[in-house]
């Protein structure tokens, strides 16, 4: 793996040996506390994160090696001084062995790998893509369901500005049987591309406008929260028109079957109602625990033979 860039340059061959490798070191963590020993990792974060930047630099620690950080670098890197994404890319080149960056701009990881001699990270880039969320997200699925064929996946919430629900969905196509049920607020749809990207691969796609419109035997409701910071202008009472319809609560996941499992990846705001946590069925800060060995994978890979 030279860069991670996005989910689509993923191939089934390597998501399955990240898959594996991530169960092997949930099961033998100490086989690899070594395996970046003498490697510094650079992360830098434009944007603010609790569970990426963290879960990386928690990883790098279990894996042995050093970490350099800015964790705004929108307000403390040299980016306020007018620097460019490729300068700042090019001078940590010399400083880190790889380069977790989460940037604002879509096209800021593409750049990024443009012009760095180490493997870029892409911990998030605009709305764009969060590739190792989808990872982790893959990892918890399967974990959950011991298959990803034939998933039934309910994609909910803030889906034009979101980019984890459109990584997974991406990164889910490399399986067969794929059913994608979306319910969103009203302008925040699946993108165009998106939908373009699942019409070219014959995945179904259902718009469903509340919740009793989802099968009660889907697998998966990948629910998210709205962009808040995304969304230039949020008229006022918009977000709130259809808002009861989005959040899932108890009452909500009655009518869903017991292998229903609910994720987010988080941060939650008010879209999953808090007396939904005791549920068996919710597996979202599981699903955010998973993201240290699968970002141990994906340094561990992303440094291969380096
Ligand atoms: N899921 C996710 O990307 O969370 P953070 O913004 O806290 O990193």
């Amino acid at each position: 793996m030279k860069h991670l860039i996005t989910t689509e340059q993923i191939t089934r061959a390597e998501l399955e040996e990240l898959l594996q490798l991530t169960d092997d070191i949930v099961k033998n963590p100490k086989k690899y506390a070594d395996s970046l020993r003498g490697k510094v990792i650079a992360t830098i974060f434009y944007e603010p994160s609790t569970r990426t930047r963290l879960s990386f630099e928690s990883a790098i620690a279990r894996l042995g090696a050093q970490v350099i950080s800015t964790e705004n670098a929108r307000e403390s890197a040299s980016a306020t001084k007018g620097e460019s994404i490729e300068d700042t890319v090019r001078v940590l080149s010399g400083y880190a062995d790889a380069i977790v960056m989460r940037h604002g701009d879509n096209d800021s990881a593409i750049v990024a790998g443009r012009v760095s001699s180490v493997p870029i990270i892409n911990a998030g880039s605009g709305s764009f893509a969060h590739p190792t969320q989808a990872l982790l997200d893959a990892y918890t699925i399967k974990r959950q369901r011991g298959s990803l064929e034939n998933l039934k996946l309910v994609v909910a919430g803030d889906l034009k500005f979101g980019r984890t629900a459109n990584s997974l969905i991406k990164l889910m196509s490399l399986y067969r049987g794929m059913q994608v049920y979306s319910l969103s607020k009203v302008g925040m749809g699946l993108t165009d591309d998106v939908l373009d990207f699942m019409r070219k691969k014959g995945i179904r796609h259902t718009v469903c406008l509340d919740w009793n419109e989802v099968p009660s035997d889907v697998d998966v409701i990948y629910q998210t929260r709205i962009q808040k910071e995304r969304h230039e202008v949020i008229a006022v009472g918009a977000e709130k028109k259809d808002a009861g319809l989005m959040v899932i609560t108890k009452k909500v996941m009655q009518r869903f079957s017991k292998n229903t499992y609910i994720m987010h990846p988080l941060p939650r705001v008010d879209e999953i109602a808090t007396e939904v946590d005791d549920d068996p069925r919710a597996i979202y800060f599981e699903q955010a625990h998973n993201g240290v060995p699968m970002r141990m994978a994906i340094l561990i890979k992303a440094l291969e033979g380096k």
